[in-house]
């Protein structure tokens, strides 16, 4: 199979090498892509080989990622890649949550079961095995946390040196320390995630280091797994929605990507209906879905939302992920705070927990409910994004009445959870436990 880059735009479509080291059209600055052009693959051979690699001890059949490494096929050999068994992430049931958000069932893929505690690191695996293969020595992201923890923990695996850009005072704290300790060189810069995207860019090209933001194809080649994980668990049958957290819309393109490839290959019969959730205060891909003509997206200038993960205002892959929430006949939404931390505590309760911006899933799902486009009957699918511990402050803030939206509104701690200091005294504590 012989894989290209392809620039995502249907009027250009160039095509270029896949080692060149580009992240937009060299000719229109298009989104690029992976494409693997006339591949058709004998899709019963293909399920059993990938079910039977889950009983082989090879680390590559161990990841969750490689382990579909045929449904990723951009790398001439496998002998480069670094792999932390990333992936293999489960589908949980969540009754209690299905209730909140008024659903007779929902799943959860919980992707804070990764190695680093993120979806990200389906994607870094890949982004780090292509560095390899290009023999650069240094690799750069800007993150909102999760991107820079994946980075800073497969580069550093890699041997290579991770350099991470963060804005300042904006990130949670378990991510920040996850780049500290990986060894990441750690700049926190005084901007916004934007505007210090541009800022990397520049540098990366400067200073020949390698990008590994989700503008790059192969960090959205590993994302494509966790769809193909993910109908490998259900045993190829779709749900009939799939919902996910929307912030720079990577793993929305990723999203759409994987299951337009499925279908084509003949591994699964139908299209999921795709849901996109963004925080209010950071929706300009909500606001380009409303609007009439889908024509560009209008940058949110200064993004607000205490789900730091998905506090972004320009999000650059919005022509992939339009595409694909129209091709799969998706919704975009959008909540508030307030409904994203009831959220985040009720998954919680399910004995599941995810970070703020995972939880921006379940109160989406009440919304489009309530509104009607969701029935209770359908088959829906949430992916938690993120690992519960990954933003402790948010969580201890939320439980004992100390969360402030961005706009300086008290948030009510609905579900709270309040812990209490008791003397040490047996009789009086047993009296107040009754
Ligand atoms: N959920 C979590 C936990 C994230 O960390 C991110 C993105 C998203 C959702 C949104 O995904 O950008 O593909 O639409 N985090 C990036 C980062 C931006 O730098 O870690 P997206």
């Amino acid at each position: 199979m012989v894989a290209e880059l392809a620039c995502f735009e249907a009027k250009c479509r160039a095509r270029f090498a896949i080692t060149d080291v580009i992240y937009n059209c060299p000719r229109c600055g298009g989104l690029l892509e992976a494409a693997y052009p006339d591949w058709q693959p004998d899709a019963a051979a293909l399920k059993k080989t990938w079910r039977e690699r889950r009983l082989n001890n090879a680390p590559l059949d161990q990841s969750g990622v490689w382990r579909y490494r045929e449904a990723i096929a951009f790398l001439e050999s496998h002998n480069r890649i670094v792999t932390l068994r990333e992936g293999n992430t489960p589908l949980l049931e969540a009754a209690h949550a299905a209730a909140y958000a008024g659903l007779d069932r929902l799943t959860f893929k919980h992707q804070g079961f990764n190695p680093t505690g993120s979806f990200k690191d389906n994607g870094m695996t890949c982004g780090v095995a292509q560095a390899l293969r290009l023999g650069t020595e240094r690799v750069a992201c800007v993150s909102t946390g999760n991107t820079s923890a994946s980075m800073a923990a497969y580069a550093s695996a890699a041997g290579l040196q991770p350099i991470v850009f963060i804005p300042h005072g904006n990130i949670a704290f378990g991510k920040l320390s996850q780049a500290l300790e990986y060894g990441a060189r750690t700049l926190q810069v005084e901007a916004n995630f934007d505007q210090i995207l541009a800022l990397v860019r520049t540098l990366a090209e400067r200073l020949g280091i390698y990008l590994l933001n989700s503008i790059n194809p192969f960090r959205i080649e590993g994302q494509k797994t966790i769809i193909v994980e993910m109908m490998d668990q259900r045993d190829w049958n779709p749900p009939d929605w799939i919902v996910l957290p929307g912030g720079n819309l990577g793993n929305t393109s990723a999203f759409g990507k994987a299951l337009r490839e499925l279908r084509q290959w003949g591994l699964i019969e139908k299209m999921p209906r795709l849901a996109v959730i963004q925080a209010e205060g950071a929706a300009p891909f909500h606001e380009l879905w409303r609007s009439v003509e889908h024509a560009a997206l209008r940058a949110v200038e200064h993004p607000e939302t205490l789900a730091t993960a998905i506090k972004i205002g320009d999000p650059v892959s919005w022509p992939k992920a339009l595409f694909e929430v129209v091709s799969s006949d998706g919704v975009v939404e959008k909540v508030s705070e307030q409904e994203i931390a009831d959220a985040k505590a009720q998954i919680g309760r399910c004995g599941i927990g995810c970070e703020p911006a995972s939880a921006a899933t379940l109160a989406g799902i009440r919304k489009l409910r309530a509104a009607g486009v969701m029935d209770a009957s359908q088959d829906v699918v949430a992916v938690l994004t993120g690992n519960l511990l990954k933003d402790p402050d948010y969580i201890y803030g939320y439980h004992t009445d100390g969360l402030t939206a961005p706009d300086g509104a008290k948030l009510r701690s609905t579900y709270g959870n309040r812990p209490v200091v008791v003397p040490n005294d047996a009789d009086r504590i047993a009296a107040m436990l009754g």
